[in-house]
């Protein structure tokens, strides 16, 4: 953890490995996070990326194992966003004759609001390159995959893809690449990964995997997480399905409830599309976290969404996860809205008004039920769930 890695002849990971991270701007990263710096030892000594301005120290240090900080020529920043970019204060104080590469003129822009305009930069579009000694680094910009300002390196000498927030995970581990990792974890959290930051951009990202399909590549370096080195074209293949963000035909039943009412129709609910055939999952906000909710959104054909009236409103649990969902949600759902209410029925309608707003189809109206529901209540909403999930599945 605290000693650089050689990925390659003359090419080191310099990053920093944070086991501690659980909230990642709302992002629930209970593996914690790695932020990936790689150091590349030819003529001209250049550094990619940075890491989260905490560990600016450890990547100094890292740094300093192989070769003196001073010496840096080049530093490609990627991204401007701080996980990558946030030491590069302190890297510039220790090399302040590097040139700093950038994307122009969104990175350019991005690292001057951030850092000021003191330092040497140089911006690069797709296509330009850079010579530094028997490596020519190529840079391609991936304009809001996250950001405006993304771009990737690509060094065909190594082969390697230095790929930023693309192909990351948030995940820490002693380990630095996918065949000596747990790939059920690796690929569960480069999943999350993608759903929580990538999701809503899904249309540019496929046109970045497209780009990339077309180099030469034995090493994907992302900015986060595990290296890819053996299993490159599984995440090829997981990056095409994401990106396509084409259901994969389940059901998800979020909700929140306050005396079991709402809960007792969410699990009716759940009866419904497993009369249907459908594999459909239950979560309850109060134990699942918005940020793993949103990746079963990914595979989900149905999202139904269930809150009582709390206030002439929804339960503040529901209204978050509605606000998250509408940012990052594809738009090809079924949306179906439920909940119990005393004596107003604004709670599920809400939800409604919500699903409806983020585009949803919304064949199934909106379920409501005043205070605690029957046995033939729960018959009945099953009855009428199966009978619109059946003319939706062709089936009626
Ligand atoms: Fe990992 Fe967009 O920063």
């Amino acid at each position: 953890m605290l000693s650089a890695v050689q990925i390659k002849p003359d090419i080191y990971w310099v990053g920093a490995v944070d086991f501690n991270v659980r909230n990642f701007h709302g992002y629930h990263t209970y593996r914690g996070s790695t932020y990936n710096a790689y150091l590349i030892m030819d003529e001209k000594i250049t550094l990619i990326d940075t890491v989260k301005a905490p560990f600016a120290d450890e990547l100094i240090d890292k740094i300093s194992q192989i070769v003196d900080p001073a010496k840096i020529d080049y530093l490609v920043s990627n991204h401007v966003e701080m996980d990558h970019s946030g030491s590069i204060p302190a890297v510039m104080k220790v090399a302040p004759n590097a040139t700093i590469i950038t994307s122009g003129p969104q990175g350019l822009n991005g690292l001057k609001a951030h850092y000021g305009d003191g330092y040497n930069y140089q911006t690069v579009n797709t296509g330009d390159t850079l010579n530094i000694g028997k490596r020519t680094l190529t840079f391609v910009k991936t304009m809001m995959v996250h950001w405006p300002d993304n771009m990737v390196t690509y060094d065909a000498y190594d082969k390697i893809l230095f790929s930023n927030d693309a192909f990351g995970q948030h995940y820490a581990s002693n380990t630095r690449f996918d065949d000596d990792s747990d790939m059920d974890i690796v690929l569960e959290q480069a999943k999350k990964y993608y759903a929580n930051i990538v999701l809503p951009y899904s249309k540019q990202a496929g046109k970045a995997v497209e780009a990339c399909g077309g180099l030469d590549i034995d090493m994907i370096a992302p900015g986060h997480g595990i290296i890819w080195r053996s299993h490159i074209d599984k995440i090829m293949e997981c990056y095409k399905e994401w990106t396509s963000t084409e259901p994969q035909g389940r059901a998800l039943v979020v909700y929140d409830s306050m005396w079991h009412s709402t809960e007792a129709m969410a699990k009716t609910i759940v009866d419904a599309f497993t009369a249907c055939g459908i594999n459909t999952r239950l979560c309850d906000l109060k134990v699942d976290h918005i940020s793993s909710i949103i990746t079963e959104v990914m595979d989900a054909k149905y999202v139904a969404v269930g809150s009582p009236t709390l206030n002439m409103t929804c339960m503040p649990n529901v209204a978050a996860f509605l606000c998250y969902l509408k940012g990052l949600s594809p738009k090809k759902r079924i949306g179906l809205a439920f909940g119990s209410y005393g004596w107003a029925a604004k709670g599920p309608e809400r939800v409604a008004e919500e699903l409806a707003g983020i585009g949803y189809d919304m064949p199934f109206g909106t379920y409501t039920q005043q205070w605690v529901p029957t046995a033939e209540d729960l018959e009945a909403l099953k009855l009428s769930v199966m009978d619109v999930v059946r003319q939706q599945e062709g089936l009626a």
